[in-house]
């Protein structure tokens, strides 16, 4: 009677598990795709601003993304992927270059203005990734690149 009881609920468990196992793989299905292009190609970016906009962006805003252990396991990866999905539709640092010069400039704002309000990266980013928490000096030194990048843009195109 007892070991009836352990059977089915090892096939039970099991059952659910290899569910768990299919939905993690279908959900997989909609990983946002990397690719191998570089980021802010054509853009003066110096190296530490981009060793800042390296470690706390680049996973939801380029096609560079580091996908952790967890992204693979429904349904936080389906989460994962909204992010990064609506992330690079906003700004995709792997496009800069296809970007119109208007779109640029706008984009470097954004930048700017996200940053200096604390707005990014977002919290729970944050919470998961502890080393992508900034330090006023690293904002300051992403803000003043933006605003720099921002005029180059401006006067080059005049
Ligand atoms: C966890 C993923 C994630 C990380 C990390 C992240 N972002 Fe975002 N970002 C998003 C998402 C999602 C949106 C869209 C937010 C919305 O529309 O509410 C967004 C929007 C933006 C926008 C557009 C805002 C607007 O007005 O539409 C800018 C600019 C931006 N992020 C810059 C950054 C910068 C700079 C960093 C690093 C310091 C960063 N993001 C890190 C996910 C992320």
């Amino acid at each position: 009677m007892v070991r009836t009881r352990v059977r089915w609920f090892r096939w039970l468990l099991g059952a659910v598990v290899a569910a768990w196992v299919v939905w993690s793989a279908i959900a997989l299905r909609e990983r946002p795709a990397n690719s191998n292009r570089p980021l802010f190609s054509g853009a003066h970016v110096e190296p530490a601003a981009l060793a800042v906009l390296d470690r706390a962006c680049r996973d939801c805003h380029s096609e560079a993304t580091r996908y952790p252990w967890y992204s693979y396991v429904a349904p936080l990866s389906r989460l994962i992927f909204r992010d990064i999905e609506v992330g690079r539709e906003r700004v995709n640092f792997s496009r800069w270059e296809e970007y119109p010069v208007l779109r640029r400039q706008r984009a470097l704002t954004g930048i700017a203005n996200q940053i200096q309000d604390r707005l990014m990266p977002l919290e729970i980013y944050v919470r998961f990734h502890p080393e992508a928490k900034l330090s006023d000096a690293e904002i300051a030194v992403v803000f003043d690149w933006a605003q720099r990048e921002r005029e180059r843009l401006i006067l080059e195109s005049r």
